[in-house]
């Protein structure tokens, strides 16, 4: 028999008070309802890597909603239910907590969502994705902190290993492909060699996923703190070329993705920015392909739309002889994504100081004067007033004016031309 490996030391110096304490209570109320509890997947994997994760997850031999109503009673925390999957969410002001029903699943076809039904722990590690999200620790008194390794978990982590339970696990569910890159690049870690193989052999299987579904892995990639790692390997491996055979995974991208984060300074740049730079070599018509591939929201659909339209406009943008109000008429009604994603992205050095002037300063620029202050100086109601204001915007960008007063001069001047 294998030795048993407690990890409440871990857990007791890893772990927030509170969330410490919380899992002990829920460990003494399940045992008392004659439930088995376990925290489980990714935050015992961080555990062990001594990496911070804070979110909890918990399995339930037995009911979660039930486990989840007592807590929430003794915890004073709010409980949402989810009684189709047998599952619940406890959130406090700082912390939420998932509690799911342990459970089997089955692929009834590629790509499909499983079928799911209650099942012991046992059920629910063997359907995960790779070992190293496999291991659940005891919560319940008598056995608090012990932790399960039903699959050679804490090998593969000593190895730095991303390696899958059984032979179809990819064809079950194709998004694991994206996953187990993000995994690699993340934890430094590398597809064992015969995981590699059948994660090669499955790429057409992204093909049976939803556009819903490989957004949102692209967006998980997209919020780590490096993912331009994982495009690379991606390209590399040929699974973004499944995506859309324009994208590129290259060193370019990887340049741009860092400058993109210098711009956001201690923050992570927006989804947005990373995807339109992403998309930066398509053409018009690749990305709306990849819109509709990613079934992508409106809003982000029209950055990568504004992006690719921007690019395509650079040679004007280019003009050293441009005016700010021209400059300001050429990018005004972009997305302002858009805009940064071209001042990182173009390689003309003009066309880029010009779409810094709009981004850092056009932009702002606004007449002091407006439609009733013009109506006040004696101009009709209609379209001269929404003339006029135009020509003083014009004025203003281009430094004609520097005052409200500089404004009204400049139209009393041309209502005495015009009159
Ligand atoms: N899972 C899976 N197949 C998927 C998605 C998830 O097997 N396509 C399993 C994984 O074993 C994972 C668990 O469901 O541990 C929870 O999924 P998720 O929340 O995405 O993973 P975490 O490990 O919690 O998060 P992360 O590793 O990204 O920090």
């Amino acid at each position: 028999m294998s030795e048993i490996i407690n990890l409440s030391n871990k857990i007791e110096k890893q772990l927030p008070t509170e969330l410490v304490s919380f899992m002990q209570v829920a460990g003494e109320v399940a045992a008392s309802q004659g439930q088995n509890l376990y925290l489980v997947g990714g935050v015992v994997r961080d555990l062990l890597l001594g990496q911070t994760n804070l979110d909890l997850d918990l399995v339930v031999e037995g009911s979660a909603i039930n486990l989840a109503q007592q807590l929430a009673q003794i915890k004073l925390g709010k409980i949402t239910t989810h009684p189709r999957f047998n599952t619940a969410k406890l959130q406090w002001d700082k912390w939420s907590i998932d509690l799911a029903t342990a459970r089997s699943e089955t692929y009834a076809k590629p790509g499909a969502l499983p079928i799911v039904k209650p099942g012991s722990l046992s059920n629910d590690l063997s359907r995960r994705d790779f070992t190293i999200n496999t291991m659940a620790i005891e919560l319940i008194p008598s056995r608090y902190g012990e932790l399960i390794d039903r699959y050679g978990s804490i090998d593969d982590l000593k190895q730095g290993l991303i390696r899958v339970l059984h032979e179809k696990s990819f064809i079950d569910d194709a998004t694991r492909i994206w996953r187990g890159l993000r995994y690699e690049q993340r934890l430094y870690f590398q597809l064992e060699p015969n995981t590699l193989q059948l994660l090669i052999r499955d790429i057409p299987m992204l093909d049976t996923i939803s556009g819903d579904r490989i957004r949102h892995e692209l967006e998980l990639i997209l919020k780590e703190k490096y993912p331009e790692n994982v495009l690379y390997r991606a390209e590399e491996l040929s699974v973004l070329h499944r995506l859309h055979p324009a994208l590129k995974g290259n060193g370019w991208l990887s340049n741009k993705f860092k400058q993109a984060r210098q711009l956001s300074h201690s923050n992570l740049p927006p989804v947005a920015l990373y995807l339109a730079l992403l998309a930066y070599p398509l053409t018009n018509e690749d990305s709306e392909q990849l819109i509709s591939r990613l079934r992508l929201s409106k809003s982000l659909a029209q950055t990568l739309r504004n992006t690719i339209s921007i690019k395509t406009n650079l040679k004007s943008l280019a003009n050293p002889e441009l005016t700010p109000s021209s400059v300001h008429y050429l990018l005004h009604g972009y997305s302002p994504t858009a805009i940064t994603a071209n001042s990182l992205a173009c390689d003309f050095p003009v066309a880029r100081q010009n779409i810094n002037l709009f981004l850092n300063r056009l932009r702002y620029v606004k007449p002091a004067l407006n439609g009733d202050d013009l109506k006040r100086m004696g101009i009709s109601p209609g379209p001269q007033i929404k003339e006029i204001l135009k020509l003083l915007h014009e004025a203003r960008l281009d430094g004609k004016v520097t005052s409200k007063q500089g404004e009204e001069d400049l139209i009393k001047g041309w209502l005495a031309r015009n009159r």
